[in-house]
């Protein structure tokens, strides 16, 4: 097969899923991502290379993350995601799903698919709730990436404790914050809950952030400057969901969503 034909076809099975991320593909394809994270990869303190390194992606999505720990040199890449919407602890008062809307939904599984095999990447896709990592289930890792997923979690501290029964290096978190929370109270934790009707549950300031990873178990080593998550070229959700009504944009800025970072190591008990 020609490689025209062959990057028609990469591009027909690209154009048929919805795209959260925005990655880089052979061929020159780029897909049409919600989000565009490739400059958010220079502003966070991800390490230049992961050679030999056991990594794990927590929420990984479209795999974007993943795939970049792989880019480093990782040995192995573990991205694990729910494997179910029923698994998202989101509000119960959250507007229910339409059945487009769980259809569409379902049919974003399909992206990292299609990402992972234009790669030719080895990375694994494992379905397992953040709740549920024990060494049993998926081992040890050396690094660890948890991003934008701590403000969906009704326990964010829980699972970042989670996380720690797995990970014996670094764990580099990459999170939501409330701006006006950290401007007014810059040195006290505060998490304001959000209304209970979106899809999230916490909304901390960055001293907030640091005691939720703090809290379970870990010693932040460093933090970074705040930065926006870029949108990207793709659909915004939730307007491209089918019967998924008025969800405010409260966290968001016109080019993206407020972030930082933080860098972690597990906590280790003095004398
Ligand atoms: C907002 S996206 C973030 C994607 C990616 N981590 C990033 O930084 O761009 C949140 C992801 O976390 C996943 N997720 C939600 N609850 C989860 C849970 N309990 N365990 C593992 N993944 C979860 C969602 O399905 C979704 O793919």
């Amino acid at each position: 097969m020609s490689e025209g034909a062959s990057d028609d076809g990469l591009r027909a099975r690209v154009a048929a899923v919805p795209w959260y991320h925005t990655i880089e593909l052979p061929g020159g394809i780029v897909t049409p991502g919600e989000y565009d994270l490739r400059p958010t990869v220079a502003k966070v303190r991800f390490p230049e290379s992961l050679e030999g390194k056991r990594c794990l992606d927590v929420g990984t999505h479209d795999g974007f993350w993943a795939f970049e720990m792989e880019r480093r040199g990782a040995a192995s890449v573990t991205a694990i995601d729910v494997a179910d919407l029923s698994e998202l602890d989101w509000p119960v008062a959250v507007p229910p799903f339409s059945p487009e809307a769980r259809e569409e939904l379902a049919r974003r599984r399909g992206a990292f698919t299609v990402a992972q095999e234009a790669l030719g990447s080895a990375v694994e896709r494992a379905e397992i709730s953040v709740y549920d990592l024990a060494p049993e289930r998926v081992g040890t890792f050396d690094f660890a990436f948890f991003g934008t997923l701590l403000h969906h979690l009704r326990d964010p501290v829980g699972a970042l404790a989670a996380v720690r029964r797995v990970v014996h290096g670094q764990l580099l978190v990459c999170a939501v914050f409330c701006v006006s929370k950290t401007l007014l109270y810059p040195s006290t934790p505060v998490v304001e809950l959000f209304e209970g009707r979106q899809p999230f549950w916490n909304y901390p300031n960055i001293a907030g952030l640091r005691r939720q990873v703090e809290s379970a178990g870990w010693t932040v080593v460093a933090t970074g400057r705040p930065f926006l998550e870029r949108f990207g070229a793709g659909p915004r959700w939730p307007a491209q969901l089918p019967g998924w009504r008025n969800v405010p944009r409260r966290a968001m800025f016109r080019v993206g969503v407020p972030h930082v970072w933080l860098l972690a190591e597990p906590f280790a008990p003095g004398p």
